[in-house]
C-alpha cells in the first residue's frame, strides 16, 4: 500500500498533454479544475442505473485506506482537494464502509463543509450480524456521512444478507435510502454471490474485476446485466497491486488510440468495457490520481474485443 506508483518513464511530458488533453492532466497541472481546466475538458462519460435510469458518471471514488485519516494529519489534509478533483472532473459516485476506520466520519465531514455535497452519489454497507445491530450501524453510518436518504446501501461482503437485505427493503420503501445492494470482493465468494443475484431483486452489485482479476467476466458480470442491476466495481487496480508492477513500464504504443494517458487510465477504461459496467471506483487519498483516475471517464472506451487484439496485455 505504501510504494507509491509513479508516471510511467517512457512518456513525456508533451506526450502527457497531448493525450490527456481536456481531462485530468488538465486538472492537476491547471491547478486543481479552474475555469481554464472546465472549458477544455470532455464531459465524463455517464451510464444508466437499470432500476431507474438515472445516470451516473463513470469513475468515482472508493474511501478504503484513502479516507481513512486522521483530522490534522498530512493524509486528511489532501482530501479536500481529492473530493473538489472528483467534483470538477464531473464524477460523483463515492463509496464507503463502517469497516473503513475513518472514512465515514470523514467523507461526512469534507462534504458538508466543500459545498459539493449535491454533486456526490454516497454509497455505504452494513457490515455486521443480527437486525438490530444492522440498524444501529446503519443509523450510525447516515449521522457520520450526514446523508439522508442515502444514495446506495449495500449488504459488505453478503455479510448476514438475507436479515440485512430485509432492513434495507423497509429502509427504501421508508426513503431513508434511494438504492440497496450487495458487495463481494473475491471469486471465492461468486457462487454463492449468484444464487443471491437470481433470487433477489437488486438494484446494485458491487464486485471485483481488473486485469488480474477477471472471473466475473464468466457468470456474473452477464447475470447483473441479465437482471437489470447496475455494477460498481471495487478493486480496479487490483487493489493497488497491479499498478506497483506496471509502473515501471511504458505505456504500450496503441494506448494513444484509446486516449489513455497512465496505466491507472488504461486499466480504468479495461474495467468500462464491459458493458455491465456502471462505474469504476478507484481508492485514493490523493489528489492527482484522483484527477488521473477521473482521465479515463473521457475519451474513447473500447468495447472488449479491443483488448483481445492485445493479448500480450495478459501476461504483463
Ligand atoms: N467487499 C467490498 O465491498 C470492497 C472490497 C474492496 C474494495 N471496496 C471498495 O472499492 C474501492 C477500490 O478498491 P481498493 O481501494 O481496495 O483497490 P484499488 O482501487 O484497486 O487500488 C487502490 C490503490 O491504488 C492506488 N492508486 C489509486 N489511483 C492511483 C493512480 N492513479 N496512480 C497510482 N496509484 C493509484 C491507491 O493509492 P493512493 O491512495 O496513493 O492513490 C491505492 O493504494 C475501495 O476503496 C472500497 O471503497 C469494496
Amino acid at each position: 500500500m505504501n510504494e507509491r506508483p509513479k508516471r510511467q518513464p517512457a512518456m513525456t511530458r508533451a506526450d502527457f498533454l497531448r493525450f490527456a488533453a481536456g481531462s485530468a492532466a488538465a486538472l492537476v497541472l491547471g491547478g486543481g479544475g479552474g475555469p481554464a481546466a472546465a472549458g477544455t475538458a470532455k464531459a465524463m462519460q455517464r451510464r444508466a442505473i437499470p432500476a431507474s435510469g438515472e445516470l451516473l458518471p463513470v469513475i468515482g471514488l472508493g474511501t478504503y485506506q484513502g479516507f481513512d485519516a486522521a483530522p490534522g494529519s498530512e493524509e486528511y489534509g489532501r482530501l479536500p482537494t481529492v473530493l473538489r478533483t472528483l467534483f470538477a472532473a464531473g464524477g460523483a459516485v463515492i463509496d464507503s464502509s463502517p469497516m473503513y476506520g475513518l472514512a465515514e466520519a470523514v467523507t461526512g465531514e469534507l462534504l458538508a463543509t466543500n459545498g459539493n455535497r449535491r454533486k456526490a452519489f454516497v454509497a455505504t454497507k452494513v457490515w455486521t450480524r443480527g437486525q438490530a445491530e444492522g440498524v444501529q450501524q446503519m443509523e450510525k453510518s447516515l449521522r457520520l456521512l450526514r446523508a439522508e436518504p442515502l444514495d446506495l446501501m449495500q449488504v459488505h461482503n453478503l455479510v448476514d444478507w438475507r436479515t440485512q437485505l430485509a432492513t434495507l427493503r423497509d429502509w427504501k420503501a421508508a426513503g431513508r435510502i434511494r438504492y440497496l445492494g450487495i458487495t463481494h470482493y473475491h471469486a471465492g465468494a461468486y457462487p454463492e454471490l449468484a444464487a443471491v443475484m437470481r433470487a433477489e431483486r437488486l438494484d446494485f452489485l458491487q464486485i471485483n474485476y481488473s486485469l488480474d482479476e477477471r472471473e466475473a467476466e464468466r457468470l456474473i458480470l452477464p447475470l447483473a446485466a441479465e437482471r437489470g442491476m447496475a455494477v460498481l466495481i471495487n478493486r480496479p487496480f487490483g487493489g493497488g497491486g497491479l499498478l506497483r508492477r506496471l509502473h515501471e513500464r511504458p505505456l504500450p504504443p496503441w494506448a494513444g488510440e484509446i486516449e489513455v494517458a497512465s496505466w491507472a487510465q488504461l486499466l480504468l477504461k479495461f474495467v468500462l468495457s464491459q458493458p455491465a459496467v456502471t462505474c469504476a471506483i478507484p481508492g485514493t487519498g490523493r489528489p492527482e490520481h484522483m484527477a488521473d483516475n477521473a482521465g479515463a471517464g473521457r475519451g474513447r472506451i473500447p468495447d472488449t474485443a479491443f483488448w483481445r487484439q492485445h493479448p500480450e496485455l495478459f501476461d504483463l
